[in-house]
């Protein structure tokens, strides 16, 4: 198949571009290059690749192409906070255009990447999609706006679908530390404490940033039907974590380091704890390849082959809120 990816220099994007080449797909990349210059690794080239926004693309850019996996986007809630109109336009009014335009360019198939932060101040336990969505940041608003927009394009020759990815962690070749995972195994590694921000109790899910991409790969591959309109939770039952247990998990594989909660957010808002069977039965052979050990395990090495310290800790380069106000300046 001939895929386009937007996003494809980011976090995810690298290890989609790497499977959809195993997988003997094409694929075209379409990035700004925001976070270019921060990657700790060299990333995977597209066959073809567009350097612009994406809202530039035209139909003729995605004429040919079998699906976008659309991942560009502001892409967390301290960015939203510092420029919620970039985060409005780009992820809802850029997105809804995008999925347009893929429709009218004969583009069959339109993955978007949502997030488990729609759920946002769970309600309940165990949140299921039909859970009520009580999005408490303009990054969870403009993914919710996404997908009621772009459903309403489905029909019988166009496919969107909506993966709900819980919050992501382990190695990237373009490396973000401002993931709460990562975000204490970087401290353990470069402060020698594991910082917790809040109380510890708020529930994440949480889904190595490797099976992300495999799960994009699953949507790519799926027949239409499966995969046609849906919002799917993206992540595993059993890996759903209490920040504190996240702490707990870093202090196994880093002793020494003392865990300090500074409270400094208070009580956070964002308390979700997700239900991914639907996932799961869509895609019966699916199985997550890490786990929180395993992915953690992995990047533990990774910092100390790239000897991570408190420069890199303290600096722009893996905290993507930094990198942008640097890039926007
Ligand atoms: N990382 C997570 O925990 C997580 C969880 C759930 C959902 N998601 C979603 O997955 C997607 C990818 O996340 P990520 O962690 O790789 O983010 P990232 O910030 O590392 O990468 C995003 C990429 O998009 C590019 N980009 C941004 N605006 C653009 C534009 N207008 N035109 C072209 N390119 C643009 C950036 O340059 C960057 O390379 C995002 O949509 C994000 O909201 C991420």
């Amino acid at each position: 198949m001939k895929i386009l990816i937007t996003g494809h220099r980011g976090y995810i994007g690298p290890h989609l571009v790497n499977l959809l080449h195993e997988h003997g797909h094409q694929v075209t990349g379409v990035d700004i290059g925001y976070f270019e210059a921060c990657a700790w690794e060299s990333l995977p080239a597209a066959d073809r690749e567009i350097r612009g926004d994406f809202r530039q693309l035209t139909e003729a850019d995605l004429e040919g192409h079998d699906c976008v996996c659309h991942l560009a986007a502001i892409s967390n809630d301290p960015m939203g906070d510092l420029n919620p109109e970039l985060t409005y336009t780009t992820n809802r009014d850029g997105s809804i255009e995008l999925a347009r335009k893929a429709k009218r360019a004969g583009v069959s198939r339109f993955l978007f990447s949502g997030s488990c932060s729609v759920y946002g101040k769970g309600e309940k336990l165990d949140l299921d999609e039909t859970a009520t969505l009580n999005p408490v940041s303009a990054y969870a608003e403009s993914k919710i706006a996404t997908e009621r927009e772009v459903v309403k394009l489905a029909d019988k020759s166009f496919s969107p679908a909506f993966l709900r990815n819980a919050t992501a962690y382990g190695h990237s070749p373009n490396l973000r530390i401002d993931l709460v995972a990562n975000n204490l195994l970087a401290c353990a590694i470069a402060r020698g404490d594991i910082r917790i921000m809040s109380d510890g109790t708020p529930w994440r899910p949480l889904v190595h940033c490797h099976d992300i991409a495999r799960a994009f790969v699953a949507f790519a591959e799926a027949p239409a039907k499966v995969i046609h309109t849906q919002a799917i939770n993206i992540g595993g039952n059993d890996q759903n974590y209490q920040v504190r247990d996240v702490g707990d998990a870093v202090q196994r594989l880093v002793p020494n380091a003392k865990i300090v909660y500074t409270g400094e957010v208070g009580s956070d808002p964002r308390n979700y704890r997700v239900n991914f069977d639907r996932f799961q039965q869509m895609f019966p052979g699916f199985k997550l390849k890490y786990n929180l050990q395993t992915g953690l395990e992995e990047l533990l090495a990774k910092f100390r082959e790239h000897q991570f310290g408190l420069k890199d800790f303290e600096g722009d380069q893996f905290v993507r809120l930094r990198a942008l106000k640097k890039h926007l300046a």
